[in-house]
């Protein structure tokens, strides 16, 4: 429920994403938000009213002279109550009237007519291609732009017209998502944020490998939250199927050495690193070119195994280190090994958790431990203790220069 409390006023105009639109308000809805549609005369020729009502539980506003409302300034109540204003679908026609400020049909009117410091004004652009990329376009929404709207999109792909390329409507969940992130606190706002994720692979040959069940979704539950917050991200990856959280820079890596080789160029560049990879602890000394062959009745193949670097370690001792946090999974007297873990590899703070009962799991439950102390983050999902993680981390930064 990450819009619980908010209040988004919907605008759609005339375009085949409308479908998209309707689909959009029902993701805000699931995620506690109450919505008022408004839609232009254009837009109900692809979608009717009554489907938007149906949905938000609201009568879609359609024009600016509504004589049910007592004052008759539909324009002003609208963008009054809103928490934001969200144009999507957002038509070729739409930026440019309101790139112009044009006030004679409601949506541009109260998009006009708001209160631009505490409502922002979030236009997702739906085109075809050609209409996207003309200069008038490309003139406009830099206009309105500059003008304090956010553009979310378009991304590209195929369209309803049968063309390729950009002009397609954000998905529902994405603009969803970035809505949810509007409203973060932007305690990391200017910070540079370097983040481990998931397990390493060890190969033993080309088809075999150590590995271990870290399923990366706390690492990246953190990259979405640091970025939502509005840090600069990057997140080194282990093999893990997740998808890159928007705004933040993905590398992809396999072995515990690709991993110290991505982020040690990097670390001192940044003012936050935060281990949470489940680095492979040891590799196989030899790494077979072929597929080792299983001959029956032959003896088993040994297992020799050396240490691998603890890029953890390795980033905290650089000569002019980031604010290091190191995670650890533990079986049994969290906070003691924890402690043991800050000073061994002289981080600045530890995040404990129970190890096997969360692997892989959306819940957690974090004990955070620093050099004076600890705290409790109590059982929550791992995107809202990832955000409370964020809070806290934002507070022991030095101030930005
Ligand atoms: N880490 C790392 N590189 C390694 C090993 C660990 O960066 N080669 C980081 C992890 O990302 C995590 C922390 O160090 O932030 C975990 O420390 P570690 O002592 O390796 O934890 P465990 O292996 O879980 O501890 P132990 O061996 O004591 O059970």
């Amino acid at each position: 429920m990450d819009l619980q409390g908010k209040h988004i006023v919907l605008g759609l105009t005339g375009g085949v994403a409308c479908y998209k639109g309707a689909d959009l308000a029902r993701e805000l809805i699931k995620a506690g938000a109450t919505v008022q549609a408004v839609m232009t005369a254009s837009a109900q020729r692809f979608v009717t009213p009554l489907l938007l009502q149906s949905l938000t539980g609201r009568p879609v506003a359609t024009t600016q002279w509504d004589t049910t409302q007592p004052n008759a300034m539909a324009h002003i109540n609208l963008s009054r109550e809103a928490d934001a204003i969200l144009v999507a679908p957002a038509t070729a026609d739409f930026i440019a009237r309101l790139a112009q400020g044009r006030c004679d049909e409601l949506l541009s009117l109260l998009c006009v007519a708001r209160p631009a410091e505490r409502c922002g004004l979030f236009i997702a652009p739906a085109m075809n291609r050609e209409m996207w990329a003309h200069p008038a376009t490309q003139r406009n929404t830099q206009q309105v732009q500059q003008d304090g709207a956010v553009v979310w999109g378009p991304a590209s792909g195929s369209q309803a017209c049968g063309e390729l390329g950009d002009g397609r409507m954000w998905e529902p969940e994405e603009i969803r998502d970035a809505l949810v992130a509007h409203f973060q606190p932007k305690v990391l706002r200017g910070r540079t944020v370097l983040i481990t994720a998931g397990p390493t692979f060890e190969p033993l040959d080309p088809v075999r490998g150590l590995t271990n069940r870290s399923s990366g979704k706390m690492g990246f539950a953190l990259a979405r939250a640091a970025a939502e917050a509005g840090a600069q991200v990057t997140l080194v990856a282990g093999p893990v199927h997740l998808p890159t959280p928007a705004g933040v820079q993905r590398l992809d890596v396999e072995s515990a050495r690709e991993m110290q080789a991505a982020v040690l160029p990097l670390a001192a560049q940044h003012d936050v690193f935060i281990a949470t990879a489940a680095v492979a602890d040891w590799r196989p000394v030899h790494e077979a070119q072929a597929k080792i062959k299983k001959v029956t009745g032959q003896s088993s193949p040994q297992l020799e195994l050396t240490e691998n670097p603890d890029v953890l370690a390795a980033v905290a001792a650089l000569p002019k280190p980031p604010f290091c946090v190191g995670f650890a999974a533990e079986t049994h007297d969290l906070e003691r090994h924890a402690r043991d873990k800050l000073q061994r590899k002289r981080l600045q703070l530890v995040v404990a958790n129970h190890g096997p009962s969360t692997f892989g799991r959306d819940e957690n439950q974090l004990l955070l431990v620093d050099a004076q102390g600890t705290r409790e983050l109590p059982a929550a999902d791992k995107l809202s203790l990832a955000r409370a993680l964020v809070i806290d981390l934002a507070q022991r930064l030095p101030p930005t220069p």
